[in-house]
């Protein structure tokens, strides 16, 4: 057993103390996306996007990383885990896990408002500034590049997301083994992903209320995170090593 992917979603967290997007109680309850997670809702209301994002920031700074993400960081001391995750915590990196892709940015990142993903499709008017930042960003925080207002490092509905496509091609056929945990991969690109990886030969999927519908192939473990991903990995080493 070398390499093992880990694909996550907001459910991985959710025994942290931040809340999922679509459980009941769930994230897009309380917010209307198109008001917060859009860059129409940024174009409309600078003001209300970030006092979302400083809410999330803040509240972030309180959680630690639970059971799964310290196993996580277990397995990877044995194996060469690279995590994907759609969360926009690091709770990975806290926990100690190397290699994380955020498809989704990082709550902990600022970038400009003219990034990529939002400019139009004209490399003039681009900008790529994007850097790590302590405190929640405020208007009038400006992109020290070209002066215009900073924006959370967070993908937007309607935006593009880092697939990493070349380096996700590179490893697909190594990959000996793939989990998927705490996401209802509903969103772009959750659903293509686990198709991506169907030839891995050992998959699995834990989660309380799994997808079903787009977990053919998969062994399916249902379960909370922290409980069901440090069982795994025991198995895991247990079968491995
Ligand atoms: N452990 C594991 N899974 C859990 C737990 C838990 N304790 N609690 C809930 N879940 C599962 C739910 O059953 C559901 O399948 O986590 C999943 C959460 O789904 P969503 O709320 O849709 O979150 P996610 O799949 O990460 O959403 C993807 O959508 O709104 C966007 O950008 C946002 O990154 C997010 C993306």
């Amino acid at each position: 057993m070398g390499k093992i992917v880990i694909f996550s979603g907001a459910g991985l967290s959710a025994e942290s103390g931040i809340p999922t997007f679509r459980d009941a109680g769930g994230l897009w309850e309380g917010y209307r996306i198109e008001d917060v997670a859009t860059p129409f809702g940024w174009i409309r209301n600078k003001q209300l996007v970030l006092d979302f994002y400083e809410e999330r920031f803040l509240q972030m700074q309180k959680c630690k990383p639970n059971a799964a993400h310290l196993a996580i960081a277990d397995l990877s001391s044995y194996f060469d885990v690279i995590c994907i995750t759609q969360n926009i915590d690091t709770l990975l990196e806290q926990a100690g896990v190397k290699e994380v892709w955020h498809l989704h940015g990082r709550i902990d990142y600022h970038k400009c408002e003219w990034h990529y993903s939002i400019g139009p499709i004209d490399a003039d008017w681009q900008c790529d500034y994007r850097a790590a930042t302590r405190s929640p960003t405020q208007i009038g925080d400006l992109c020290p590049k070209c002066n215009r207002q900073l924006r959370p490092d967070v993908v937007w509905f309607g935006e593009a997301v880092d697939m990493r496509t070349d380096r996700l091609y590179e490893i697909v056929s190594q990959v000996d083994a793939f989990i998927g945990v705490g996401t209802s991969a509903t969103v772009y690109p959750a659903a293509n992903l686990l198709r991506f990886f169907g030839d891995v030969k050992e998959k699995y999927f834990i989660d309380p209320n799994p997808a079903y519908d787009v977990l053919n192939g998969f062994t399916v473990i249902e379960g909370t995170a922290a409980q069901k991903v440090p069982e795994l990995v025991a198995v895991l080493k247990a079968k491995y090593q």
